[in-house]
């Protein structure tokens, strides 16, 4: 391809995909194929020879964007918010385009020096001390994987340089809850923790945060026989209910036996931006390591996680490689992103944060925030006011749990659970809207996940007539 040739092709591509976001409302939120109607209505051998790309621009629409679940529709309520602003687009539209290489200072000066700098303006947004240096991931998995090494090689005093973690004679213990993303367990079996030293600590049986006396319990068992804690992961902001652990009594019942502590703040992260909902990150100041995406509310297309760390030069010193192919002049004093996580070459993520704080401006996404904030204490007092319907949990931020129980189903837990099941899969099915359904205490509900950039009030209103029709007809 030339580059005249791509002038034109990407001048189609962009109006194509603005066409798509103008008129996303008409179509279904989950698309309609079953598994392998994609793969199968494309060739199964490998093209001959060159196409053109107004052939590939078809195909995208015929066969490729049906098989998408609208995840930037207004009616998306799944999940969490997996947002996409136009702003970030562009950043990502500039990063590749730039086709730098990050796998040095040397190979992209800018890409590091970039990412540098808007870490450091989402600290100041987001109210962190100067202490913290920030660092973009992929995702909020891999920054829990990057915390769960940097704790085993801090509880082993590096470990890895000696007779790695098998040689090191002790058990290391790692602290979570069931509340936990599964993403933790992962992690932390990733980094050679034994599944038996992995303790789920109890939780509040009402708002689901950690119950920090069990923690203690548990810290105290462990050590008393002779094993050492390593990690702890607090949830600031669950997945399936939005618990938030209490950190300052966390940090405060760990700190003792130096065990590392990774904040999770996946998708709640956002909310740091919204200075009147930072007190429930109070003790956040205390921990090791910190992650959020802002690929998730805030709306910075994926992939764009953030990793705050303390003390950085630990990770350096974990993850550091320095091969002479690599040796630069730059030498010390610049930074080498390749030594804070696992890949050498990185893309200029940093330019979807820059375009879409600067286009957007922060107090813009705040505001869009605080409307979804608004929206999901609104949305649960309607359903707080419907007979048979219940909030079944606290509404932290933008996440509503609810459950329809039938007064013909009183009482019976496995009918309610599947009568649930069931609504929501019907208006998923519809392609109406779509939430995802999740378990709690063995009974399945229904999380509304507030968010998407486009979804407005209304929306919501459309929401609870389709599930009061649907949860109606089973
Ligand atoms: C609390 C929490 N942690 C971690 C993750 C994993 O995020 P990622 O997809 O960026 O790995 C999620 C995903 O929804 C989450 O909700």
């Amino acid at each position: 391809m030339t580059p005249e040739e791509f002038r034109a092709a990407a001048h189609e591509l962009v109006d194509w995909l603005v066409d798509r976001r103008i008129s996303i409302e008409e179509r279904p939120v989950r698309p309609p194929v079953d598994p392998g109607d994609v793969k199968h209505a494309l060739p199964s051998t490998p093209p001959v020879g060159g196409d053109d790309p107004a052939a590939l621009l078809a195909d995208l629409e015929a066969v490729v964007a049906p098989g998408i679940t609208e995840v930037q529709h207004p009616m998306h309520f799944g999940w969490f918010p997996s947002n996409a602003t136009l702003s970030s687009i562009l950043g990502d539209f500039a990063s590749s385009g730039l086709a730098s290489l990050g796998i040095s200072w040397e190979s992209s000066p800018s890409l590091t020096e970039v990412e540098e700098v808007v870490t450091e303006w989402l600290r100041q947004l987001t109210g962190l001390s100067d202490r913290w240096s920030g660092v973009i991931q992929d995702t909020a998995s891999t920054s829990c994987l990057v915390a769960a090494l940097a704790a085993r090689e801090r509880a082993t005093d590096h470990a890895q340089a000696a007779d790695g973690v098998l040689g090191f004679g002790k058990r290391l213990h790692v602290y979570t809850t069931a509340e936990a993303h599964s993403s933790v367990r992962k992690a932390a079996l990733l980094a050679g923790y034994a599944a038996d030293d992995i303790r789920s600590i109890e939780v509040d049986p009402v708002s689901r945060d950690m119950n920090v006396d069990a923690l203690r319990t548990a810290i105290e068992a462990d050590v008393a026989a002779g094993g050492v804690p390593a990690f702890v992961v607090a949830s600031l902001g669950s997945t399936g209910v939005t618990a938030f652990d209490p950190l300052p009594a966390i940090v405060e019942t760990v700190r003792p036996h130096g065990a590392w502590v990774h904040a999770d703040a996946a998708m709640a992260g956002s909310a740091l931006l919204v200075p009147e909902y930072r007190h429930l990150f109070d003790g956040i100041e205390d921990c090791d390591s910190i992650s959020w995406n802002p690929h998730k509310w805030m709306g910075t297309i994926l992939d764009t996680s953030l990793l705050y760390l303390r003390d950085p030069e630990h990770l350096i010193r974990v993850m550091s490689t320095n091969p002479s192919y690599l040796q630069s002049t730059a030498g010390g004093e610049a930074t080498q992103y390749r030594d804070w996580g696992i890949p050498l070459g990185r893309r200029f993520r940093a330019l979807k944060l820059w375009y879409q704080l600067r286009i957007d401006g922060p107090d813009a996404i705040a505001d869009r925030l605080r409307r979804d904030l608004d929206n999901a204490q609104w949305f649960a007092a309607q359903i707080e006011a419907k007979p048979e319907w219940e909030v079944i949990a606290p509404v932290r931020l933008q996440t509503v749990c609810v459950r329809h129980v039938p007064a013909a189903l009183a009482g019976d837990t496995e009918a309610i659970s599947a009568h649930n099941l069931e609504w929501v899969r019907r208006i998923n099915v519809s392609g109406s809207a779509f939430l995802s359904p999740s378990q709690l205490d063995d009974g399945w509900m229904a999380r509304v996940s507030i968010g998407v950039e486009s979804t407005e009030r209304h929306h919501l209103e459309r929401l609870l007539d389709l599930m009061d029709e649907h949860a109606g007809a089973v």
